[in-house]
């Protein structure tokens, strides 16, 4: 079954997902310590969390570090499922971590609290399609935050991003001119966002750049229930 979901969507490769996880998640993480939205730094601990496309589980890790304590994620690639319910092992072991797309989330509807995703939605071949599954699976009044690198990122922005990542200094300039063409290359500007971003059933929405950082965030509240 999962493979019919997951026909035409490509995961990551074992190889890719080590490299992300070991070199460059780190600086993702810390794309997070600049949101500082208030529907983000006010949600309740006890809210139910999802990561769409969460990786290695940085971020849920960084969550649950924060207090919050229903946390789920998932992700296309097994290996990095792997990783994340290891990491969160010790820390929330009830955590719960699924492999499967961003474009069928096997969840019932109008049950989650916020929506998290970082870093993800570039990668989703029907990014629509996406983020309805995520406005589905929210509570009316739960909020989806989706965080993704901006194709128009200032240079220095990119360059304190890239600092952050974990490569050794020689190879930095080297991943910044990766990171500017293939990574950011492929990802949405503020106006692609603004085009994007408007589904009618959500309201509240922001887009906007994250200060210092070459990350856009768009998030919205669900309005009413979907069925
Ligand atoms: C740039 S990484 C970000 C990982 C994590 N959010 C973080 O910040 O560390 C993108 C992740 O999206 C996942 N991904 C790509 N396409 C996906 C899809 N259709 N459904 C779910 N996850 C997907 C990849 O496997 C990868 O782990």
């Amino acid at each position: 079954m999962l493979n019919v979901l997951l026909k035409g969507q490509t995961a990551y490769s074992s190889p890719e997902a080590w490299f992300y996880d070991f070199f460059i998640a780190k600086g993702v993480v810390d794309l997070m310590d600049h949101v500082t939205l208030p529907i983000f730094t006010s949600l309740s601990k006890e809210n139910r969390l999802l990561d769409v496309g969460c990786g290695g589980g940085h971020i849920l890790v960084s969550l649950a570090k924060r207090g919050f304590s229903s946390l789920s994620g998932i992700d296309l690639c097994f290996d990095q499922v792997k990783r994340a319910k290891k990491r969160l092992q010790s820390i929330q072991p009830h955590a719960e971590m699924i492999q499967g797309s961003a474009l069928y989330l096997p969840f019932p509807s109008n049950i989650v609290d916020t929506v998290i995703s970082v870093g993800s939605i570039k990668h989703w071949p029907n990014a629509k399609q996406g983020v309805d599954e995520c406005i589905r699976v929210l509570k009316p009044g739960g909020y989806i935050i989706i965080l993704e690198i901006d194709r128009g990122c200032r240079l220095d922005d990119a360059m304190s991003f890239v600092d952050r990542c974990g490569f050794p200094k020689f190879v930095k300039p080297i991943f910044l001119a990766i990171f500017r063409t293939w990574v950011a290359g492929h990802a949405f500007d503020l106006d692609d966002a603004r085009q994007f971003f408007i589904d009618p059933l959500l309201e509240d929405k922001t887009i906007e750049r994250l200060d210092k950082t070459p990350a856009i965030v768009m998030s919205g509240k669900k309005i009413k229930e979907i069925h």
